[in-house]
């Protein structure tokens, strides 16, 4: 009987509709009686709410269905055929603005009656939970773990749902972009015989028989394509780093964005893409994921990125400088503190009204072996890391490309060239100046959306604590 109805989306429910037979399947979001002749069930698709009412009538709805449609458990997969009705009343409950008068109601599957999370409860901001205890009303804050634990389900709240599709549409217009720029899309090994970045963040593994490693970056391997002519690269893959560290933003595996392209003269070739990719992507995220933006944000209230036409860039000079005038002392000539960071995010945003920046010229000591020394000055690099909010999205440079230099800068990092034999010899058949950049995916969305952890941006997480699910 069904088959021959016209399937509708709850998200295209309204009340252009009106009194017109609809077919809808959906999730049973929340179920209530009035009575033994009436009741109500929620239902639930995408982030899009419906209510369907079921009222005892001779020949439509029979007393057993009311009571079947109670019995229905919370988050099980029904489909649902009625008329759309347009009530006198603003709907509270639901996110359409019309209902569906029911007329058949199948159970295509029941979820189990006990549910490890409550949608409803894991779907509320802070503000919400607060009041909402104040007035005395039963609900169990949901904590990150319990979160994880049961990802399936987390995933199911509309703040979750706009997450997931924001992360899809930055690797979308990351790809267009590129592709319009010139870059070829290219796919990377994971399994290398040596570390990429090194440090100890490197996961070590057993390559039948031969010591391997997991790739912390495409570093090499996008490099070595630049020396197979191919000009400009791109890859979207993912990076596995050993982290010890437990923090907020760093995880054991992420899915980083990748550039490698030639330059002619000036590594600020590099920063060019990266301010015009940006700046595209950012406006490109407000309009056309307007909706995800507000479902995030009834959940995490955040203030939209401010970033400007053309992105700022500091020198690390600068940035220091800023820093000792407003009472920070830094090393010079060492690495800034995600403390230090944040602090220099707050001085820019004062100064310049830009939440996204780019600080360039780090000193050399504190970038891997592959980065280019700056020719005036040695102490420096031509190298740069991005910031959103304060925290560090990209790092990129121009490489040595000298395959001599690069073996001594190697060396001097102290590195094993015997496991990068095959990477310094690439660029001994004739390797054209080049740079790029890496951008950590799970980190743009945090910050862009101004979340608090990155585990709210990634999928199925893995830190130094989780593997499952
Ligand atoms: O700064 P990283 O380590 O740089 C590289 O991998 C270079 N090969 C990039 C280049 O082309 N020069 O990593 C790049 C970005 C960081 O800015 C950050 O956004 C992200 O990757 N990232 C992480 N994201 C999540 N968890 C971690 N443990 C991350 N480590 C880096």
């Amino acid at each position: 009987e069904i088959s021959g109805k016209k399937w509708t989306d709850v998200k295209d429910l309204n009340d252009g509709l009106k009194d017109q037979a609809v077919l809808v399947r959906g999730r049973a979001q929340a179920i209530r009686a009035v009575g033994k002749k009436m009741a109500f069930v929620v239902v639930r698709k995408r982030g899009f709410t419906v209510q369907c009412v079921l009222t005892v009538a001779q020949d439509v709805v029979s007393s057993q269905m009311v009571k079947f449609a109670t019995s229905l458990s919370r988050e099980s997969i029904v489909d649902i055929e009625g008329i759309v009705s347009v009530p006198a009343q603003p709907i509270t409950g639901a996110s359409q603005q019309v209902e569906i008068q029911v007329r058949k109601l199948y159970c295509v599957n029941m979820a189990i009656p006990t549910l490890p999370i409550n949608i409803d409860d894991a779907a509320r901001s802070e503000i919400e939970i607060e009041k909402a205890l104040k007035a005395g009303e039963q609900l169990v804050r949901v904590n990150q773990d319990t979160r994880l634990n049961y990802r399936v389900l987390d995933i199911r709240t509309p703040a979750n749902q706009g997450i997931f599709r924001i992360q899809c549409q930055i690797e979308n217009i990351f790809r267009q972009f590129l592709l319009s720029e010139g870059f070829v899309g290219i796919h990377t090994p994971k399994l290398i015989a040596g570390s990429s970045e090194g440090g100890s963040a490197v996961f070590r593994l057993d390559y039948k028989g031969t010591p391997a490693c997991l790739a912390q970056s495409p570093q090499l391997h996008k490099q070595m394509s630049i020396c197979g002519d191919f000009g400009r690269v791109f890859e979207i893959g993912p990076v596995f780093r050993a982290e010890d560290s437990f923090t907020h933003r760093h995880l054991c595996e992420f899915t980083g964005l990748d550039v490698e392209m030639e330059i002619n003269e000036h590594y600020s070739e590099v920063m060019d893409i990266v301010d015009r990719l940006f700046v595209t992507m950012f406006d490109g995220l407000n309009e056309t994921c307007s909706k995800e933006l507000e479902a995030i944000n009834k959940q995490y209230p955040f203030e939209p990125l401010k970033y400007l036409r053309q992105t700022l860039r500091l020198t690390f000079e600068e940035g220091v400088q800023m820093l000792k005038e407003s009472g920070v002392d830094v090393d010079p000539l060492g690495d800034l503190n995600t403390e230090s960071e944040r602090k220099l995010g707050q001085l820019v945003l004062e100064k310049y009204g830009t939440e996204f920046y780019i600080l360039h010229r780090y000193p050399l000591g504190v970038r891997p072996f592959y980065t280019m020394p700056c020719h005036d000055d040695m102490k420096y690099s031509n190298s740069f890391d991005v910031f959103i909010r304060g925290e560090e999205i990209i790092s990129g440079a121009q490489r040595v490309h000298v395959p001599e230099f690069l073996t001594e800068r190697a060396q001097a990092c102290g590195i094993d060239v015997n496991t990068i034999s095959t990477y310094i010899d690439s660029f001994r058949y004739g390797a054209p100046p080049h740079g790029g950049f890496g951008v950590g995916l799970e980190r743009v969305v945090m910050l862009f959306c101004a979340l608090n952890n990155i585990r709210k941006t990634s999928l199925f997480p893995r830190d130094p604590q989780r593997i499952t699910p």
